[in-house]
């Protein structure tokens, strides 16, 4: 892979995901990890991030020099650019200029970052610290107004450096730089395509699962469902989907999973009503951590439960069922604190809420992978684009978008209330303009209102449009007007209990994009 060293920014995911779409492999990497065991990874290069630090602050995060003694292309972004300069015998220091945002540059045409792109273009800037002097042996292949050496390289060693952020799409040429870098400064071909994935993914779930059974958790969403796809690819019909009606799905969810997947793919489906399980386990609980750790662990024991389905309507003896399919996700890992080094958001259930005396060996093919790369293989195996397409909804389904206890009564409100705004929006055709649209319970909170000529005492209902490239960062969809009155006229009208709509304008940070 092409490491991404992570200085600690939120830039590390942008960058890792920007080589990828160039076709190469990438991975992040915490800075703290030892030389030796990045080099253990088997880098093909290394790209450092930006980072909040200076590099003269006590304790500011570095890495080892020895990692530009390794004969790797390196290519240092920012913080990553001046870390650099400095391990090298560069200056860095406190120009007392910062240059934030939207900034012209000057670039050199001849040089490998920049061949191909226009001299003078707009880069994106954050910093207040600045390269002074390259490292001997460095040419300076760009500069802005206030920063003489805002790029430099040594292609020789091929060590190449940015005071911008090529990964940021307001860097006019930043991915040309990338590409740059990958395919002329370090020498490499994009051939990290759907295909090869794919290839991979299939030659790695055989040998991790021999002639065992597997079962997937199904959850309806693309995630399970490539993962699921991917599986049968590798092992056909040891695979049984197992899809659990925890109780907290939306309307018309199970028919629709049920329809898909054994008529639409030819994926053994067996689904188990466990609702009342849920509920029970949930009675009391408005705690949301504690939510989703109840979910993901009665989540696993409803695979237990559903073995002895499998045994029975397939034929597999119990031992034989060792493994458990996941669509667990890169962000998934790393928000649940599992990419090395990151805080822990949330316990997404496919992650942190597993218990700890799991009687499943996981395989989770997509383990690696962003939501577009997801889709991309999806389409790939031939999934059906209703399926690929389909908008995220997360495992823990509609409990945790019940703001308070859950209990069937509400459950009721809401998939009465979720069921009108997805009819609306899909009525009004922005069903790809938005990357989805939680429709949120307030159960503890209550207004006051009119309807008919008496007053109301009921609960809001919270609209949650976003707009997202990979649900690591959030905007908040400018839907229009009309759209947002028919929802709030007709769950008004129609559900009970809900006397007020209103709508979450947060983008993520500082929200997330589920309320729980
Ligand atoms: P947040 O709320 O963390 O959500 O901004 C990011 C994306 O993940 C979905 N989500 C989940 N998906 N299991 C899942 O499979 C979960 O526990 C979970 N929690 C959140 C959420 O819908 C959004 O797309």
């Amino acid at each position: 892979p092409v490491l991404v060293v992570d200085f600690g920014a939120q830039y590390a995911q942008l960058i890792a995901r920007r080589v990828r779409e160039a076709k190469i492999y990438s991975e992040i990497v915490p800075h703290t990890m030892p030389v030796e065991k990045m080099l253990a990874k088997e880098p093909v290069a290394i790209i450092l991030s930006g980072g909040p630090s200076s590099v003269y602050e006590e304790g500011a995060p570095s890495i080892d020099p020895a990692i530009f003694n390794t004969g790797l292309p390196v290519l240092g972004i920012c913080y990553g650019f001046q870390t650099m300069a400095h391990a090298l015998g560069g200056t860095v220091g406190r120009t007392g200029t910062r240059e934030y945002g939207h900034t012209p540059a000057q670039v050199d045409g001849e040089s490998c970052l920049f061949s191909g792109t226009p001299l003078d273009q707009a880069v994106w800037m954050s910093h207040g610290d600045a390269v002074q002097a390259a490292p001997v042996g460095f040419t300076v292949t760009a500069s802005t107004a206030e920063t003489p050496v805002a790029a430099f390289e040594d292609t020789e060693r091929r060590l190449f450096g940015l005071q911008w952020h090529p990964e940021v799409m307001h860097s006019e040429f930043g991915q040309n730089a990338l590409e740059n870098f990958l395919y002329n400064g370090a020498g490499l071909e994009p051939t990290w395509t759907p295909g090869s994935i794919i290839d991979e993914q299939v030659a790695r779930i055989r040998e991790q699962v021999g002639e065992a059974h597997v079962i997937c958790a199904l959850s309806g969403g693309v995630d399970s469902s490539v993962a699921a796809a991917l599986v049968h690819k590798a092992v056909g019909d040891q695979l049984t989907c197992i899809f659990v009606d925890h109780g907290l799905l939306r309307a018309g969810e199970r028919e629709q999973v049920e329809e898909d997947y054994a008529k639409g793919m030819g994926i053994r489906v067996i689904t188990v009503d466990e609702s009342e399980r849920f509920l029970t386990a949930l009675a009391g609980v408005s705690e949301p951590e504690e939510k989703r750790k109840i979910i993901g662990r009665e989540f696993i024991r409803s695979f237990e439960a559903a073995q002895r389905r499998v045994i029975e309507e397939v034929g597999a003896t119990g031992a034989e069922i060792k493994f458990l399919v996941q669509g667990t996700l890169y962000p998934d890992v790393v928000e649940s604190g599992g990419g090395e080094g990151a805080a822990n958001i949330k316990s997404h259930h496919n992650v942190g809420g597993l218990p700890e005396d799991l009687k499943f060996d996981l395989v989770e093919p997509l383990r690696t992978l962003f939501k577009d790369e997801v889709r991309a293989i999806g389409r790939e195996l031939g999934v059906p684009e209703k399926i690929v397409a389909r908008q995220p909804f997360p495992g823990p389904g509609l409990g945790i978008r019940i703001i308070g206890e859950v209990t069937k009564e509400r459950l009721d409100i809401l998939r009465a209330a979720d069921l009108i705004a997805r009819e609306e929006l899909t009525a009004a055709g922005l069903d790809e303009t938005i990357w989805q649209c939680p429709v949120v319970l307030l159960a503890d909170v209550r207004s006051v209102g009119v309807q008919g000529d008496g007053r109301t005492y009921g609960h809001p209902i919270v609209l949650r449009p976003v707009s997202s490239e990979d649900a690591m960062t959030a905007d908040w969809t400018r839907l229009p007007y009309d759209v947002l009155a028919r929802i709030s006229t007709r769950i008004t009208n129609s559900v009970e209990d809900v006397n007020r709509v209103v709508l979450d304008v947060t983008s993520k940070p500082p929200a997330t994009i589920e309320w729980e």
